[in-house]
């Protein structure tokens, strides 16, 4: 994620919440803290612009990378790109020197949960109250250790999560990148 992407995902982030990260967040992350880590999904539909579809960022504080956000645009979930985008951050927080993975979540969002499930990802405790909004309870799962065998199942599912979405019909005619 760069400066220029902002205004995307500021787009994405008002449409998903209601109480949405503000685009200077955002900036901040991006320009004063050297913990963040962002990326982004796009998609070509030539002749159209790239557009984006989905980020996902985290904070990697000593060995540890906790993810802070995840998010793919509400038209394009349902095919992989939720689970791309949390592999690629997992890679990438892996080759920093992670060798542990957490993140909070809401309690009702069962949706997100089974895609951390999915990886591994375990309810190690909570967080009573978490949220502002609507005082819901904050889960907070974690997938330890980032060991070779967690590694080599990360690479097994790239391999055919990549395979998987060159079949896939995704909305348009797009690819991703
Ligand atoms: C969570 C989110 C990123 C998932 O993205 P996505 O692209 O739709 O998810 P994927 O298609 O990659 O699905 C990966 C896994 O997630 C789970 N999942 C995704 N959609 C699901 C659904 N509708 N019902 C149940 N499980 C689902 C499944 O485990 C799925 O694996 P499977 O395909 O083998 O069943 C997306 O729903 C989103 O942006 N939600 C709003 C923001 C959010 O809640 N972020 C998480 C904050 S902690």
């Amino acid at each position: 994620m760069t400066l220029d992407d902002v205004d995307q995902v500021m787009a994405i982030e008002s449409l998903v919440y209601t109480q949405p990260w503000s685009a200077r967040g955002y900036r901040h992350e991006l320009t004063h803290n050297d913990l963040a880590h962002y990326q982004v999904l796009t998609v070509s539909q030539p002749p159209g612009p790239e557009r984006l579809i989905g980020y996902i960022g985290y904070w990697l504080v000593l060995d540890e990378s906790h993810i802070s956000t995840v998010v793919i645009h509400p038209e394009w979930r349902g095919h992989g790109l939720g689970e791309l985008l949390l592999l690629s951050a997992l890679q990438e927080a892996i080759a920093q020197g992670a060798a542990v993975a957490t993140l909070e979540v809401r309690r009702s969002n069962l949706v997100a949960q089974l895609l951390y499930q999915k990886y591994g990802f375990e309810v190690v405790g909570e967080r009573p109250r978490y949220y502002h909004d609507n005082h819901e309870d904050a889960l907070i799962m974690t997938l330890s250790p980032l060991d070779e065998s967690v590694q080599a199942a990360l690479r097994q599912n790239w391999e055919s999560l990549r395979s998987r979405l060159q079949l896939v019909r995704l909305p348009g005619p797009a690819s991703v990148e």
